[in-house]
């Protein structure tokens, strides 16, 4: 039998050991083979070898010019306060036109939290062991109720978590969503590789795959048909968030406001760190664009630099990976071409493969590398990009690792201090410590209040109020 073609342009590739056991293989794995091969561009992959990986290639960033970015302060420190009314109001006015999608990445692997299974299945609420699905589900249909317009729900999946995620919608139905608004799709998947470049095989037929990392978004909304969608439904303004963060604030009329008012492709928000060291994105800019630039490629004495004016840290500006996108920006990106395109970062990584002779090998150092986009690489692409600043407790608690910092009980203990935050705006006495943590748990439901100004005005309309105690649940 011939040669199937695309195993002689991996040969010619230098990467033909893929197939090294190919014989061995049954049909259905051979196609199976063929089929995961096929995903793998060989040029990028080449690419990639030479800048990232081969001797002598330049690693670290060049941080010429580099400034901290200027962005909008929030009204309590000094900002301006007819600006944000204004921004407020303009995200209200787009979010009534039904000009606004909520957009999820939930493609990762969450190796950190060590959880079987995808991770928007993992319960986070304080009482009700509410899912992270369920709390995003939940503040999206209260927002759609609040402006009178449903909205829609894209949610990017990679090809291991695919189907238990959309099994688990299906499972609490959609969660009192519109089937027909939530709309899931598979992220790309870029081939581990061994420190010379060659493509790392996981068993005799199948490939080390993972998925591209969230820039992998950008192309995956386009290729997915999401973008169409979005054109034919009228929207043009994604509001991305992660999975892993219960707190966010996914539909935020001053934040879309201020994108809109703009006329921004790429928005942001950003905290100030919480210490120098924090292990954060920063926002800054060079040669006259805004960039983040990662705390592992900021040098320390840039990260605990004092602002001879301000006093304070320099480089203040946290990234929380909280974005808004217009969605002509993210088709431009998805397209690529003259210079138009996400850099792909290395991360080394023990890699379970095996070797020439197909013997199983579990390294315990790094044996290869793993290519990952990041979607904050988008931001020097972007025409007018705003930074709006947040306060953490507002938006940002995301659950991270199995313990410690950005842990479960972080999380729920953030949760607590803003439900209690909340009710004591409303004129109801909680108890707390001196961080703000009652000493019992309280849960309020997104459908009651999914943030300040929606939890005020339903707590208005209670009457009578309810006693303050352990196990008190807001819900409608
Ligand atoms: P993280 O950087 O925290 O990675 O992702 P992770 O894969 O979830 O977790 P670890 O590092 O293995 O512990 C931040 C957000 O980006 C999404 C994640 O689902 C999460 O919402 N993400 C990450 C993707 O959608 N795709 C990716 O390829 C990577």
């Amino acid at each position: 039998m011939a040669k199937p073609p695309l195993i002689e342009a991996f040969e010619r590739a230098g990467q033909g050991h893929v197939f090294a056991f190919f014989e061995q293989l049954t049909p259905a794995d051979q196609q199976q083979l063929l089929s995961d091969a096929a995903e793998i561009d060989l040029g990028e992959i080449a690419h990639l070898t030479q800048t990232l990986l081969a001797k002598g290639a330049v690693t670290g960033l060049n941080l010429d010019g580099l400034a901290p970015a200027p962005y909008e302060l929030r009204p309590e420190k000094g900002g301006d306060v007819k600006a944000w009314g204004a921004a407020k109001t303009a995200g209200e006015v787009a979010l009534r036109a039904g000009r606004v999608a909520a957009f999820t990445v939930a493609g990762g692997q969450g190796t950190r939290l060590g959880y079987d299974g995808p991770k928007g299945t993992f319960p986070v609420t304080p009482i009700k062991q509410k899912t992270l699905f369920q709390v995003f589900a939940e503040k999206i249909r209260a927002a759609g109720a609040r402006y009178g317009k449903p909205l829609h729900w894209f949610i990017m999946t990679s090809n291991a978590n695919h189907a238990a995620t959309e099994a688990f919608f299906i499972e609490h139905a959609f969660f009192g969503l519109e089937k027909a608004r939530v709309h899931f799709f598979r992220q790309g998947r870029m081939p581990a590789v061994d420190l010379d470049g060659k493509i790392l095989l996981e068993t005799k037929g199948t490939l080390a795959m993972s998925p591209d990392g969230h820039g992998g978004s950008l192309r995956a909304l386009d290729r997915s048909g999401a973008l169409d969608l979005m054109d034919k439904e009228g929207i043009d303004i994604l509001s991305y968030f992660q999975v892993d963060n219960p707190l966010v604030r996914g539909i935020d009329p001053a934040f879309i406001g201020w994108h809109v008012l703009r006329g921004s492709e790429m928005s942001s928000k950003m905290v100030a760190k919480a210490y120098a060291g924090e292990k954060v994105g920063h926002f800054c800019t060079q040669n006259g664009q805004a960039v983040v630039i990662e705390y592992s490629d900021l040098p320390k004495s840039y990260q605990e630099e004092i602002d001879p004016v301000m006093g304070g840290l320099r480089y203040l500006a946290g990234s929380i990976a909280i974005h808004v996108f217009d969605t002509k920006f993210i088709r431009r990106m998805a397209k690529g071409g003259a210079g138009v395109a996400l850099p792909f970062h290395r991360a080394d990584k023990k890699i379970p493969t095996i070797d020439a002779a197909g013997n199983v090998v579990k390294p315990d150092k790094p044996n290869g590398v793993k290519f990952e986009m990041f979607v904050f690489d988008a931001l020097p692409f972007a025409k007018n990009p705003v930074i709006i600043e947040t306060r953490r407790e507002d938006d940002f608690s995301p659950v991270k690792n199995a313990e410690g910092l950005d842990s479960p009980v972080t999380c729920r203990d953030d949760q607590l201090r803003q439900f209690t935050r909340w009710l004591k705006a409303g004129g109801a006495v909680v108890p707390t410590d001196a961080t703000g943590l009652p000493p019992f748990a309280v849960e309020v439901s997104p459908l009651f209040g999914y943030d300040e100004d929606s939890f005020a005005d339903a707590w208005k309309r209670l009457s009578p109020k309810p006693e303050i105690k352990a196990g008190l649940y807001l819900a409608v």
